[in-house]
């Protein structure tokens, strides 16, 4: 029997984009049952674009200014990704909110990774917030995107200790460490095996 086709990952960034080089560096094993097909971002001259590039992915830029309304960037950002026909998108450190465009087409297949242990700290200074509230465990939360800030169905968290003389740049570069491998691992089980979402309870097989 030959090997189903791998599924088509496109991938979100706004930045340097080291989770996008874990996705990249996983799917060059075929065993990993995943291919990105595509990059996408909301800024150029960022290093996750030349990432892409460097690993022979297309990319494309879709800056919310480039755009009369939100609206209609919302809209553009979706035809973007639909023209690669994703199985699933996954926003790893893109820093803009989609809307009801992005959301009608790919809400059942839109994915984020969040470096803080949700619902705790949502936004977009999770370890600074950890850090000021003084938690002794901060970690990482991979979910699925709905309309809200970080408040979608949680697929995987991991965590990983705060230590007494951490700055923000120690603690987010800790949970960077096990995000990454977190959504190396949950990206490869979910498309694999699949996936069921029953009252915000998500099961992969
Ligand atoms: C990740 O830690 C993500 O949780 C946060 O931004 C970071 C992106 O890092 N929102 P990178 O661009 O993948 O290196």
């Amino acid at each position: 029997m030959t090997d189903p086709a791998p599924a088509r990952l496109v991938v979100l960034v706004s930045g340097s984009g080291s989770n996008l080089q874990a996705l990249l560096d996983a799917s060059a094993d075929p065993a990993y049952g995943a291919q990105v097909v595509a990059v996408g971002a909301d800024r150029d001259g960022i290093a996750g674009l030349d990432r892409a590039a460097a690993a022979g992915v297309p990319t494309f830029v879709d800056s919310v200014k480039a755009y009369e309304t939100r609206d209609d960037w919302d809209a553009a950002l979706a035809a973007h990704v639909a023209e690669f026909k994703p199985d699933l998108i996954v926003s790893a450190g893109f820093l803009k909110l989609v809307g009801p465009h992005f959301l009608a087409a790919f809400g059942d297949r839109y994915i984020n990774t969040h470096n803080a242990l949700l619902p705790s700290f949502p936004g977009i200074h999770g370890p600074r917030d950890a850090l000021a509230y003084g938690v002794k465990l901060a970690g990482a939360t991979l979910f699925f995107v709905d309309a809200g800030v970080d408040t979608g169905p949680i697929i995987a968290q991991v965590a990983v200790p705060v230590l007494d003389d951490d700055t923000e740049d120690t603690l987010t570069e800790r949970i960077k460490v096990a995000e990454r491998a977190q959504l190396v691992d949950f990206v490869g089980r979910l498309v694999r095996e699949g996936w069921t979402i029953e009252n915000r309870k998500v099961r992969i097989p």
